[in-house]
C-alpha cells in the first residue's frame, strides 16, 4: 500500500526530509514569495499536540518510493471535540492524478473512525487547493485577509514612538515563551473575549486552540514543544496588576524568518485607549532584539474588523492575499468520495 498512516514516533529521518521537500516544492509552485521550510524540529512540529488533541499523519509514495503527497489531521478534544483540521499537499509534479483525493479519503476515514464530524481546512485563495476543495464539496465559511509586514519596510522611528504612547493607569510587560503564573487568570479572562466577540480586535476561528482559555498553560507548552517560540506583550491595569490586553506572536524553528502574529485583544472596558497599537508596536521593538533573523510578520483579519485593520495599516502591514476557511461534514464527504471511482 503506497498510502500509509504513521504513528507520530514512527517518522524516519528520510520521511522528514521528504515531507519537507514536498512542502517546499508546493511553496515554490503555488506561493513562490513565501519562505521555505526547514527540517529543524520538524518532527516536533508534526507530532506535538495539546493533551486533549490527537494527531494523525499520512504519507503517499509512488511505485519508486518517492513521496508524492502527505496529510496531517488534528482532532480536537475538549470543547472543540468533533472537529478536525486537515493540512495536505501533493507534490506539484504529481498533481491531477488523484493523490489529493486518496489522501482526503484516508483523512476522512480516520476522522470518522475517531468520532470527528466536521473537517476544517485553511486555503490560500490564489492556489489550486480552492478548486480541489470546491470539487470535494467543502463550503467556504470565512474569508480572512492575510497582511504582511516586511521587516525592511518598517519605520522604526514611528514604531518606537507608538510603543511609548501609553494611557495613564496602564503598564506594559513583554514575555517570551509564555506568561508568568501571576498573570494567567486575568490573561485567560481577556482571551475569552475572542470567543464571545469575534472581529472586535482580532478574529480567531473557533477551532484554533490558542483561544481556549482554560488550556492556556498547555497551549504555551505545546507551542514550545513544537519548536514555536511565543512572544507576548500584555497591557496591565494599575493598581491591581491584572491583564486587560494582550498580543501574541510566534516564530517557528521550521520557518524562522517568518513571524505569525496571532491574537490581539483588549477587554471591552479598556478599549479606545490605544492599548492594542501600543502593545503591537512594543512587541515589534522586542522582536527586533530577540529574533534578528526575521524577514516578515504575517497576520490575518476579517474584512469587517476595521479597528484592527487600521492599527495594522499604521504599523505598515499590507494586505496581499485572502485565506479561506473551508468546512465539510465528514459523513457527506465520505459519501461523496465513495461515489467517485
Ligand atoms: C489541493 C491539492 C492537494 C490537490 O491535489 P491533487 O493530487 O492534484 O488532487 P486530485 O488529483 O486528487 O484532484 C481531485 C479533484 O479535484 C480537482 N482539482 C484539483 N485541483 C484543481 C484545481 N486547481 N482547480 C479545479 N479542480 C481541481 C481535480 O480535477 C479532481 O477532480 P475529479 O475527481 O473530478 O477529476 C494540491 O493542489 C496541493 O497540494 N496544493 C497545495 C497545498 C495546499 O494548498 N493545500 C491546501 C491547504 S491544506
Amino acid at each position: 500500500m503506497p498510502l500509509k498512516q504513521l504513528a507520530p514516533g514512527e517518522m524516519t529521518a528520510d520521511d522528514l526530509r521528504d515531507w519537507c521537500s514536498v512542502l517546499n516544492d508546493m511553496t515554490a509552485a503555488d506561493m513562490p514569495a513565501e519562505p521555505r521550510w526547514r527540517t529543524d524540529r520538524l518532527r516536533d512540529y508534526l507530532t506535538g499536540s495539546l493533551p486533549d488533541d490527537r494527531r494523525f499523519l499520512f504519507m503517499d509514495r509512488d511505485a519508486d518510493g518517492d513521496l508524492v503527497g502527505h496529510a496531517s489531521l488534528i482532532l480536537f478534544g475538549g470543547e472543540q471535540g468533533g472537529t478536525g483540521v486537515v493540512e495536505m499537499s501533493t507534490r506539484p509534479s504529481a498533481r491531477g492524478k488523484g493523490v489529493g483525493s486518496r489522501l482526503l479519503r484516508a483523512v476522512a476515514e480516520c476522522a470518522k473512525a475517531n468520532g470527528c464530524r466536521t473537517l476544517a481546512v485553511e486555503v490560500i485563495a490564489t492556489t489550486p487547493a480552492v478548486g480541489f476543495y470546491d470539487r470535494h464539496g467543502f463550503s467556504r465559511n470565512v474569508v480572512e485577509q492575510r497582511h504582511l509586514l516586511r521587516w525592511s519596510d518598517i519605520d522604526w522611528e514611528k514604531i518606537e514612538h507608538a510603543a511609548g504612547r501609553l494611557a495613564a493607569g496602564y503598564r506594559l510587560e513583554y514575555h517570551a515563551g509564555g506568561i508568568p503564573d501571576r498573570l494567567m487568570d486575568s490573561y485567560a479572562d481577556v482571551k475569552a473575549n475572542l470567543r464571545s466577540s469575534p472581529g472586535n480586535v482580532a478574529f480567531v476561528p473557533e477551532w484554533r486552540g490558542s483561544a481556549y482559555a482554560p488550556a492556556l498553560r498547555d497551549s504555551f507548552q505545546t507551542l514550545a514543544r513544537r519548536g514555536m517560540r511565543s512572544h507576548i506583550a500584555v497591557a496591565i491595569a494599575e493598581p491591581f496588576g491584572n491583564v486587560v490586553g494582550l498580543t501574541e506572536l510566534v516564530v517557528s524553528a521550521q520557518r524562522p524568518t517568518r513571524a505569525d502574529q496571532y491574537d490581539t485583544v483588549v477587554a471591552p472596558q479598556h478599549r479606545s485607549y490605544g492599548l492594542a497599537m501600543t502593545m503591537k508596536a512594543r512587541l515589534l521593538t522586542e522582536l527586533r532584539r530577540a529574533e534578528p533573523q526575521l524577514v516578515d510578520v504575517q497576520t490575518w483579519t476579517l474584512e469587517t474588523a476595521d479597528d484592527v485593520r487600521w492599527i495594522n495599516a499604521e504599523l505598515g502591514f499590507v494586505h496581499d492575499v485572502d485565506w479561506y476557511d473551508y468546512q465539510a461534514d465528514v459523513d457527506k464527504l465520505l459519501a461523496r468520495l465513495s461515489r467517485k471511482p
